[in-house]
């Protein structure tokens, strides 16, 4: 699915916010749990570090500051927030929704508040569907959150998923505005290889033989999906939205792998000072991987106001989704 932002009122991001947990994992921790090492894992992922909740820390306990960082960028209060989507594959439980408890938390009684499952790519799904729902008029200011801790989920036996992952969560708040904003979203799915990225026993599918209940990846296979779909997605919004590589300003992939990057950055022509990287120091945070990005490109002065920034995630499902869209908020 692909759509231009067309008739709609213009819409864009009026605030952002992040949160990670406190507790820094180098690789070299790793290496007490599980047979590898950081070099292994700098030359395969370029991750360095990770963050990692607490037992006692779910995912709204990472988003509900995000949250606040968000509104109070925006300058508006929860009370002015009428949607609430929150882009997740780790949730504090199936139901209610975390969107739901964060509305609470946050005081915003009157808000719509739900959660959607796109793995890596959920955020990417979020920021459509609020950019459509604000678009059409049938919401005025919503909070759109990408978070995950799938440290939750993971065998911290296997080394060939525990060495990727890490911890996090990000909120933009979405507003009408007088120029556009987002330009355009390219979104897609493919079902027939879901099993490469899966958690078994996670809903109401019984798997015979196979009683792990941790995330299962195939790695190799990902990594071609990811590598093929980063670059196509780019590609068709890009040519769908009359614009080229060459007028970007910033390039934000989803941080799962830097080599996964790289590949699409050479691909697509990116200088690498166009492109934001930050996989090294969080690993893959799933849904929280862009806004993550885009806090970092905020804080390093690279995210200024007209510039026109792509975003493309990927993950589970298997997923994808880009974004872009003119950067209207004054940052810095
Ligand atoms: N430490 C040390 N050795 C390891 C580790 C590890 N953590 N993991 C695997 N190995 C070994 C393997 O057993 C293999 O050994 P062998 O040659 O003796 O059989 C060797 O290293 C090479 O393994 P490969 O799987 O071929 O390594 P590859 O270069 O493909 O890198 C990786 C593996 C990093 C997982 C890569 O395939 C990848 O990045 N895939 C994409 C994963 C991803 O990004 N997933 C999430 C994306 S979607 C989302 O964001 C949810």
């Amino acid at each position: 699915m692909i759509g231009t932002a067309g008739d709609g009122r213009p819409i864009s991001i009026a605030g952002l916010g992040c949160h990670v947990p406190e507790r820094v994992v180098a690789n070299a921790e790793l290496e007490t749990y599980v047979e590898t090492s950081d070099e292994w894992i700098m030359e395969r992922t370029g991750i360095r570090e990770r963050r990692i909740a607490k037992p006692e820390e779910a995912l709204s306990d990472l988003a509900l500051p995000a949250c606040r960082t968000a509104l109070e960028d925006a300058g508006v209060g929860a009370a002015d927030i009428d949607l609430i989507v929150v882009a997740t594959v780790t949730p504090d439980m199936m139901f209610p929704s975390t969107a739901a408890l964060l509305a609470d938390e946050l005081g915003a009684p009157d808000a719509a508040a739900y959660d959607l499952s796109a793995g890596c790519t959920g955020f990417m799904y979020a920021l459509a569907q609020a950019y459509g729902m604000l678009a059409g008029g049938l919401a005025q200011r919503a909070l759109v959150v990408g978070g995950d801790v799938l440290s939750k989920i993971l065998d911290w036996h296997d080394r060939s998923t525990v060495v990727l992952f890490g911890d996090g969560a990000g909120a933009v708040v979405l507003e009408a505005v007088d120029d556009p904003g987002f330009l355009g979203f390219e979104l897609g799915a493919d079902g027939a290889g879901g099993m490469s990225l899966w958690l078994p026993h996670s809903g109401s599918r019984a798997f015979d033989g196979d009683s792990s209940r941790f995330v299962q990846m195939n790695g190799r296979e990902v990594f071609k999906f990811a590598t093929r779909i980063l670059v196509q997605s780019a590609e068709t919004i890009l040519a769908r939205c009359g614009a080229s590589v060459a007028d970007v300003d910033l390039y934000v992939p989803h941080q799962a792998n830097v080599r996964i990057i790289d590949h699409a950055t050479k691909k697509l022509g990116f200088p690498s000072e166009r492109v934001v990287i930050n996989v090294d120091r969080y690993g893959n945070t799933s849904s929280g991987s862009i806004p993550l990005a885009l806090a970092d490109a905020a804080a390093d002065g690279r995210l200024k106001k007209g510039a026109l920034v792509l975003m493309t995630g990927m993950g589970a499902g298997l997923t994808w989704g880009s974004a872009l869209m003119r950067w209207t908020k004054e940052t810095g």
